[in-house]
């Protein structure tokens, strides 16, 4: 139970948080070394590396880390949307699920996605969320908007403190949300909806409208003299400017947006949103990125994006599925620090493929993968699991390997990719990679993503026979 007045603590919360947000705006950038990677998928056919045009971006970091080096790196005033769906105080922790399929061998294994537990409830919570605000209003333009989906844990508290970030003349809208899966109660109605609360950073914002179905009454038509009236199967309506509660349905069981991140939003919340308040070419942003919603919705309608997560798991997630998506080249960075947690894939040969021309790829055989698992957040009976197919089948662990089979030793550009599409699948360890440029000095680089997220990479010289 919480022992204090969030009343009287909220001028506190502002107090430090304004502080600390001024002073990391005042600081020189200095931050840890990065690692930066280009996925770019092997349906993408167009232009090749290194072109200076846009590249969407995917941070793997804490989101306050990134948004300092986006202010600090000519990102200030440039983003026109930003959505954000934070962890909302549950007290809980979320995770992913990975069938592993080995032989006529099936399991489920849940491991740790995101950390929604917090020292000190809701002022650690509070604190966390207004210096991100305070920091994300900058980087919108003066068109742009911010949408902060939380729900009845926090949702009064955060209007407060946008109040004071965005000002009171700023507030659009709370949308609700709602839903009907989840639980139900006996002692209180059942809660099935969320809020997403709605700011402009100026008056001159973007805004298109869009519509909604509204049901004639009776579903018959009305026949009024200059409005346009619709059929479906349930009957006559019109077309309205949407409203501000918006049933649409969570991303079920059975849905086939479905990626087994916990907490995935619906593709059509954020249809609406990034509709609604960007333009094709705007540049939008999501720094709780989760299993990627926001970047796919947006490319798909023709947004620039930037997205952040520290976890591991949101970043393989969402590789897989933008690549999935046939997604335009994206660019991953991440922080230089936790090679020392992942696993290590272990090649038993690679040879090339000659043709009469001379080179023309690679064959890449496989061994085997060994990974600490007291690296992973795993407990219980999944860690027997995942013991069990370490020994039978370790390869069966890994999710994600790509390639640049012509690594100038910079940037990699993994031009090359096999995943785990229906989660049941094994990477197959014999690989064949083909790329006529090939010659005796090229490097190789291989990265891999094991199902828990961990990611690491290795280089290979190929030396003429390899
Ligand atoms: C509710 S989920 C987002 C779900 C997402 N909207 C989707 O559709 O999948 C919240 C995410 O915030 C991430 N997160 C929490 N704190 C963070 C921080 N300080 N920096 C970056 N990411 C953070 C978690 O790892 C988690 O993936």
């Amino acid at each position: 139970m919480t022992k204090f007045s969030i009343i009287e603590e909220l001028p506190q919360i502002v107090r430090n948080g304004m502080k600390a947000a001024e002073k990391i705006m005042n600081r020189p950038l200095d931050i840890p070394m990065e690692e930066k990677e280009i996925i770019k998928p092997m349906t993408y056919k167009g232009a090749d590396r290194n072109t200076n045009k846009w590249m969407n971006q995917f941070y793997q970091q804490d989101n306050l880390i990134v948004i300092e080096n986006l202010l600090k790196k000519g990102y200030e005033g440039k983003i026109d949307l930003i959505y954000i769906d934070p962890p909302f105080l549950t007290k809980t922790n979320y995770n992913g699920r990975s069938i592993v399929k080995y032989g006529k061998t099936e399991r489920v294994i849940e491991h740790f996605a995101y950390n929604d537990i917090w020292d000190n409830g809701l002022i650690t919570y509070l604190e966390m969320l207004y210096i991100r605000l305070y920091l994300m209003k900058k980087l919108l333009s003066d068109r742009g908007s911010i949408y902060l989906h939380l729900d009845y844990r926090t949702v009064h508290y955060a209007k407060i403190l946008m109040d004071q970030i965005f000002g009171e003349g700023n507030f659009l809208n709370e949308i609700i949300w709602s839903y009907k899966s989840g639980g139900v109660s006996k002692r209180y109605y059942s809660r099935k909806h969320d809020n997403i609360l709605v700011y402009s950073k100026t008056k001159d914002y973007i805004f298109n409208p869009q519509k909604e179905k509204s049901y004639n009454r009776d579903f018959k038509p009305y026949r009024f003299k200059g409005i346009k009236e619709y059929k479906d199967e349930i009957g006559w309506y019109t077309l309205v400017n949407l409203r501000d509660v918006w049933p649409i349905d969570m991303v079920g069981r059975t849905a086939k947006e479905r990626v087994g991140y916990d907490t995935q939003k619906p593709e059509k919340l954020l249809e609406r949103i990034i509709l609604s308040s960007s333009n094709e070419g705007s540049i939008i942003a999501d720094f709780f990125a989760g299993s990627g919603t926001t970047g796919v919705v947006g490319e798909r309608l023709n947004r620039r994006w930037i997205m952040a997560d520290k976890g591991a798991l949101s970043l393989i997630t969402t590789t897989k599925r933008l690549i999935e998506k046939k997604s335009l080249p994206f660019s991953i960075i991440k922080e230089h620090n936790n090679l020392g947690k992942a696993g290590r894939l272990s090649i038993k040969t690679i040879e090339t493929i000659k043709s009469k021309e001379g080179i023309e790829g690679l064959n890449i055989e496989l061994d085997n993968y060994e990974l600490n698992l007291d690296n992973i957040g795993i407990k219980g009976k999944y860690k027997d699991i995942v013991k069990e197919i370490a020994l039978n089948n370790s390869l069966a662990l890994i999710d994600f390997i790509g390639i640049d089979i012509d690594y100038n030793g910079n940037i990699p550009t993994i031009d090359w990719q096999d995943y785990r599409r229906d989660d049941k699948m094994i990477i197959n360890s014999n690989i064949k990679v083909f790329n006529k440029n090939l010659k005796g000095s090229n490097k190789i680089y291989i990265k891999y993503i094991d199902i828990f997220g961990q990611q690491n990479s290795m280089v290979y010289k190929i030396d003429n026979g390899v």
